[in-house]
């Protein structure tokens, strides 16, 4: 039942917000689709997969239609279904692992047919138009992943002369971030339904706070750059343990943002170039990708540390020191200069303070203005995800020490207020998360993939809390050592022609799938050497 005013919000706007949600940097994806041999298509998925679970009462017997897209094109009789999660996205945003990336690569591995599923309460895949807190209470993990294995029991492929549900037909699913941890999830849930899986960046144990994110950039991000935020971290902390308020508010107005009087809101907007809790609206080291090396974050490091900027703006530098004994806030100008000149212009109003700018944001704005994608997301982050990005508790810090959990935490209480049988946690509900087995997650035919410089490493399969790993054929895992946020779920249509460590990652997942393929007229459904631990 999902309606069509919906659908174009969460078309325009829903791409940018939170960290697990990638930045779209393809454009015309839908344009190219729409001269490919997509078929798009919906499914009547229950809303409530589970009518005798109390925290979802009082329940609900309708249906809503669940987008998805396939592409059978390369599709052979006795070939495989390749389950693309689409997760905390539309359906369009994820068009280019069917078309380029990872999908494809199978597909033309294998003979396979590749479908794209729209996660519930994303894209136009809403239950409900109002997301109220009751209405959201059926976007969990248990309710997300029961669609998939539903979905694979009863799809239907137009066009395809064949019936290629699950289990009869090998079905293998693939997802990143967020939608890794489902595709594990759902492959270790249902291991009578879905044969095998990949989980790329796949976030499986959580935490409240996830000051880890900053760490692949501290370590590998460009140094002078990272130095001199540092520095100018370090500073502005110390001028708030002094409360010296005169010397805050007169660096707030180098950056023209005096009006921000949280020290939270301001230290949170001069840090969008490099990350933030829930948003940024600039690509970050999370959005770096291999395939194209132009990136705003590179745009960023360069400005901050050019060394020949104009003197009117490297005098900048000099103006706080009377605060700091004298020292100079090396690059600080550089700094400002760019914030001023990329960061301010994404608030038109100039109401800086604002919610839709750079503010903390109210009731009215997180219940009534947010678009409907943020707000589903955010709900599975104050519910059971958590992961707050905030300043690291040791060492340099990329963030200012005070931008905290605490203060996501704020926008969970203002966008959910109780409703009549459903509410938030005071704080995530991480059991929910982890008691699929966190950094002891363990499936059948689960293939983990990480990136070694990615932002989220700490919180997957090899994160570097985690217990060493070691790889076989029912239980693969491999950690890409020039690897970003899922890289594996990109492609060239060329293999051969990509850098080594992404081509070798390639190649490994395609013989991994193909030697679960060989193997699966000897499957019998629901056999899994696996314990659950749930
Ligand atoms: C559509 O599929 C056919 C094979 O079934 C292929 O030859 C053709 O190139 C495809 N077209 C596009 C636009 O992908
Ligand atoms: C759903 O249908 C079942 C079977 O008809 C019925 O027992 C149940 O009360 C219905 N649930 C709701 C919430 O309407
Ligand atoms: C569909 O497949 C069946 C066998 O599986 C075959 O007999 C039939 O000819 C096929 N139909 C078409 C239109 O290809
Ligand atoms: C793993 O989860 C536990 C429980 O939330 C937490 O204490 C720990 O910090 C987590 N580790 C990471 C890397 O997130
Ligand atoms: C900080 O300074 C302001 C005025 O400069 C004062 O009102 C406030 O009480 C001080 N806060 C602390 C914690 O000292
Ligand atoms: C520096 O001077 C140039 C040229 O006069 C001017 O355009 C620019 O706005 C100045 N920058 C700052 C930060 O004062
Ligand atoms: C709450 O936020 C909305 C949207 O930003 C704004 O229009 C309104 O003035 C704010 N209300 C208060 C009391 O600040
Ligand atoms: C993971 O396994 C180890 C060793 O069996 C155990 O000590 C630990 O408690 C487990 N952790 C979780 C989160 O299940
Ligand atoms: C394939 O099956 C054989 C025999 O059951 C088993 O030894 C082997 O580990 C399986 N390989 C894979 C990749 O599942
Ligand atoms: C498809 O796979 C074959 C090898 O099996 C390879 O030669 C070809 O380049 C691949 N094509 C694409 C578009 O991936
Ligand atoms: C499950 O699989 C194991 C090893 O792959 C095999 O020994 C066992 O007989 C199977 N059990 C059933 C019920 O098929």
């Amino acid at each position: 039942m999902h309606v069509g005013l919906l659908l174009l919000a969460g078309l325009s706007v829903a791409s940018a917000r939170g960290p697990l949600r990638r930045k779209q940097q393809e454009a015309n994806i839908a344009a190219r689709a729409s001269s490919s041999n997509y078929t798009y298509a919906t499914i009547q998925q229950p809303i409530d997969h589970f009518p005798t679970k109390e925290i979802y009462a009082p329940h609900t017997n309708d249906t809503f239609a669940q987008r998805y897209v396939f592409d059978a094109s390369y599709y052979k009789p006795g070939g495989p279904v390749f389950l693309y999660v689409g997760g905390e996205t539309s359906l369009e945003y994820r068009l280019s692992n069917l078309e380029t990336g990872i999908i494809q690569i199978l597909m033309n591995a294998t003979g396979g047919l590749g479908v794209i599923i729209e996660n519930r309460y994303y894209g136009e895949s809403y239950p409900y138009i109002d997301l109220s807190t009751d209405h959201l209470a059926y976007l969990t993990n248990e309710q997300t992943i029961a669609d998939f294995a539903y979905f694979a029991q009863h799809a239907t492929f137009d066009g395809v002369n064949a019936s290629l549900t699950a289990p009869s037909t090998p079905w293998i699913m693939y997802g990143g971030s967020l939608a890794g941890a489902q595709t594990s999830f759902t492959v270790k849930t249902y291991p009578d339904i879905i044969y095998g899986g990949i989980a790329a960046s796949q976030v499986l144990n959580v935490s409240v706070e996830y000051p880890q994110w900053y760490a692949p950039i501290q370590k590998y991000g460009p140094s002078d750059c990272v130095a001199s935020i540092n520095d100018i971290v370090d500073k502005f902390d110390w001028l708030v343990a002094a409360n010296n308020t005169a010397a805050i508010t007169e660096l707030k107005s180098i950056f023209g943002l005096e009006s921000l009087t949280d020290n939270r809101d301001f230290a949170k907007t001069i840090n969008y170039p490099i990350g933030n809790p829930f948003d940024y609206p600039t690509d970050t080291w999370q959005e770096l990708i291999w395939t194209d090396e132009e990136s705003q974050f590179w745009e960023f490091c360069g400005t901050v540390t050019d060394i020949d900027a104009p003197e009117n703006v490297t005098a900048i530098d000099e103006q706080m020191a009377q605060y700091t004994n004298g020292e100079a806030w090396t690059n600080l100008g550089n700094y400002a200069g760019y914030i001023k000149d990329v960061i301010l212009p994404t608030c038109p109003s100039g109401r800086y303070a604002s919610g839709e700018c750079f503010g903390q944001g109210n009731v009215t704005y997180w219940t009534k203005l947010v678009d409907p994608g943020t707000r589903s997301y955010l709900y599975t982050m104050c519910y059971e995800a958590g992961l707050y990005q905030a300043a690291p508790r040791d060492g340099k810090s990329l963030l200012s020490r005070v931008v905290t959990g605490a203060y996501s935490q704020e926008i969970c209480t203002m966008a959910f207020p109780p409703g009549e049988y459903n509410s938030i946690p005071s704080s995530p509900n991480l059991d929910l998360w982890n008691g699929y087995g966190g950094f002891n997650f363990s499936a059948d035919r689960l293939a983990f993939i990480d990136g070694e410089q990615d932002p989220w490493l700490d919180s997957c399969y090899h994160s570097n809390e985690a217990p060493a790993r070691y790889s076989s054929d029912l239980h693969p895992e491999y950690l890409i050592e020039v690897g970003g946020h899922h890289w594996d779920s990109y492609g060239i249509l060329d293999i051969p022609a990509e850098p080594q460590f992404i081509r070798q990652a390639h190649y490994w997942e395609i013989k991994t799938v193909k030697k679960w393929l060989r193997n699966f007229s000897s499957w019998t459904p629901g056999n899994s050497s696996s314990t659950l631990v749930r």
